[in-house]
């Protein structure tokens, strides 16, 4: 199966991006150079027209990017203004961009058909300077492809497993199917665990009177979660016939996560994340507890997905045996088939 190119997808975190110097980040295989042109992010190939050197060991200078090999240098739409000794600068001497947009923290590229990028499809993520929440954060490099990940993420049902010491997952992860349901590019899914004092996550979720506590996420597309908990007083999940609560009731444990997996080359990806309290619900302990347990998670979670990776490589067309909880897997696995079909349609048809 294919990736979507006509997506945003998580090149770095903007802070990675400093004023004046460019770092490389891949996506979908191909090599990609981020700046800064008068502090707006550019995304451009990372290769130089002239001889192929890549622009990310280049310089910044002002509004443009010079390579440091022979010395071209390109402003923020590619185009090349200047050639160390020569007057006139053949048209050809062009950079690739990409549409790039700093949001949430995250430097979103585009790397489809440009005319299709709408600032507005760039997933609700809560940036880590969003004032009403306490975030932490982080990122993982996998060898492994992405879809790997995706698919982990559209199946909690190893928490129950894999993070049985991390997230003390109890046996409900596996023993029962989460409320799922389609979204514009997307699956949410809802679970509701009710009268507990032991919510999903932890030590920092405890609670003493029994509560009913909510756990929702969007998985989007290309591989973006986004996850909200909250723990509700009990009788909520059911007044609320164990749909959507109103989140202004939430009595603790509230907190948000938000996460992109980005697939760097064939078997490569990176995975970004942050996670922490609402600010009325917790505080910078709160918050380091809650990102030490994500990273002890996710580590977890890269033992399995490389270890599986490995075992794929040596018999690559064998078949799976899907499970109940497999559904959502299958479901956003075929949405993704069917756009990333139909925009190979698209570029044969324009070709
Ligand atoms: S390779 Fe970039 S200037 Fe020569
Ligand atoms: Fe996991």
């Amino acid at each position: 199966m294919g990736y979507v190119r006509n997506a945003w997808y998580v090149a770095a975190w903007a802070d990675q991006v400093e004023q004046d110097k460019p770092i490389s980040a891949n996506i979908l295989g191909e090599p990609i150079v981020l700046w800064r042109s008068e502090g707006k992010v550019v995304a451009m190939e990372d290769r130089c027209p002239h001889r192929q050197a890549p622009l990310s060991l280049g310089r910044c200078e002002e509004a443009s990017l010079r390579c440091m090999y022979h010395g071209l240098r390109f402003d923020a739409e590619g185009k090349c203004i200047e050639i160390p000794g020569q007057e006139t600068i053949p048209p050809l001497a062009r950079v690739r961009t990409y549409p790039a947009i700093e949001k949430h923290s995250w430097i979103w590229v585009w790397p489809g058909d440009p005319d299709q990028a709408r600032e507005a499809e760039i997933p609700s993520a809560v940036g880590v300077d969003d004032p009403d929440w306490l975030l932490g954060r982080g990122q993982l490099d996998y060898d492994a492809e992405a879809r790997l990940i995706n698919d982990n993420l559209l199946d909690l049902s190893h928490v129950t497993f894999v993070h049985a010491a991390s997230l003390q997952g109890g046996p409900e992860f596996a023993g029962s199917l989460p409320t799922v349901t389609q979204v514009l590019r997307g699956l949410r899914f809802q679970r509701w665990m009710v009268g507990t004092t032991t919510p999903s996550g932890g030590e920092s979720r405890r609670s003493e009177a029994p509560i009913d506590d909510y756990m929702t996420y969007d998985f989007l597309i290309p591989g973006i979660l986004l996850m909200y908990t909250g723990s509700f007083p009990a009788g909520t999940a059911e007044a609320c016939n164990f749909g959507e609560p109103d989140r202004s009731l939430a009595v603790g444990g509230v907190s948000f996560s938000s996460q992109a997996v980005t697939p760097t080359g064939d078997k490569t990806a990176r995975y970004f994340f942050s996670a922490g309290p609402h600010r009325a619900f917790g505080n910078e302990e709160v918050r380091n507890m809650q990102i030490n347990m994500a990273l002890m998670a996710f580590a977890e979670d890269k033992v399995m997905i490389e270890a599986q990776q490995k075992v794929i490589d040596r018999a690559p067309d064998r078949i799976v045996i899907p499970t109940s909880h497999d559904r959502s897997v299958t479901q956003f696995n075929r949405m993704v088939d069917k756009l990333a079909r139909e925009e190979k349609e698209l570029v044969s048809l324009a070709g």
